[in-house]
């Protein structure tokens, strides 16, 4: 990853509470540093609190569409106004709970990007699509939703998470050999169209991510660091992984 800056993400998902939002941003003020960057998704209400307290944030989604008649939902530009610089798009939870189509994510995508938010679009396999030797179709598909939608070029200001579903809260983690094939061929799909830019796109991992093994990944050569989802509720495991993807620079 010696090309590319590193960064850790935490996904939240609904779990946090003030008190873990003093916790994680004193953990993360200690171990800021230039050679990585470090953001934390935590649910809406709790955003304002963690921007205050210094941390690099994001959503963990944003609807699609401009304000209007959509009740429960959150704007993008709200989001941006108040502070936050990122958004998840597609996470795998939100395509299978909450039935969001490749469309309707690249339309997330789009919007966040009309905004000003940096677009994290996740993307992964589920695990009977892998024991099927599908991951490369699925993969692909749901980054082809996107470039056909906005084109390759929209995919300079945002950054791609390789998550297999069947790692994602399961305790599977993908081996740092496996993860490096799908985030290469990524990385060599969008080399295809646009080369410079497919160099200089930051490609995270994510599932199952914890302190004993976010070094081997972050050290395969396309992986530029992780979207951790259990471990960013715990201020010790966070920290070092955020440490162990600073050693790979
Ligand atoms: P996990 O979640 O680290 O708990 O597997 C990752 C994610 O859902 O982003």
């Amino acid at each position: 990853m010696a090309i590319r800056k590193a960064m850790v993400a935490g996904n939240w998902k609904m779990n946090g509470s003030l008190e873990l939002v003093k916790q994680m941003s004193d953990a993360i003020n200690n171990v800021k540093s230039k050679k990585i960057d470090v953001v934390l998704f935590p649910p809406f209400p709790l955003v304002s609190a963690l921007i205050a307290s210094g941390v690099s944030t994001g959503t963990q989604t944003i609807s699609e569409y401009k304000p209007g008649a959509f009740t429960g939902e959150v704007d993008a530009q709200l989001v941006k106004d108040l502070g936050a610089e990122y958004v998840l798009v597609g996470h795998s939870e939100r395509r299978s709970i909450y039935n969001e189509s490749n469309s309707t994510v690249a339309e997330k995508f789009s919007r966040a990007q009309q905004v000003g938010l940096t677009p994290i679009l996740c993307v992964g396999e589920s695990e009977s699509e892998q024991e099927n030797g599908k991951t490369e179709l699925v993969v692909a598909a749901q980054i082809d939703a996107v470039i056909e939608k906005i084109g390759v070029a929209a995919l300079k200001d945002s950054v791609i998470a390789y998550e297999p579903v069947w790692a994602i809260g399961t305790g599977k983690t993908a081996s740092p050999e496996q993860a490096q094939n799908v985030h290469k061929f990524i990385r060599d799909k969008i080399a295809a169209l646009d080369s410079d830019l497919a160099q200089g796109l930051t490609i995270l991992y994510g599932g199952s991510v914890n302190e004993k093994n976010s070094e081997l990944l972050f050290a395969q050569a396309d992986i530029d660091g992780g979207l951790i989802g259990g471990a960013s509720l715990k201020a010790d495991s966070f920290s070092a992984i955020c440490e162990s993807a600073k050693g790979t620079l």
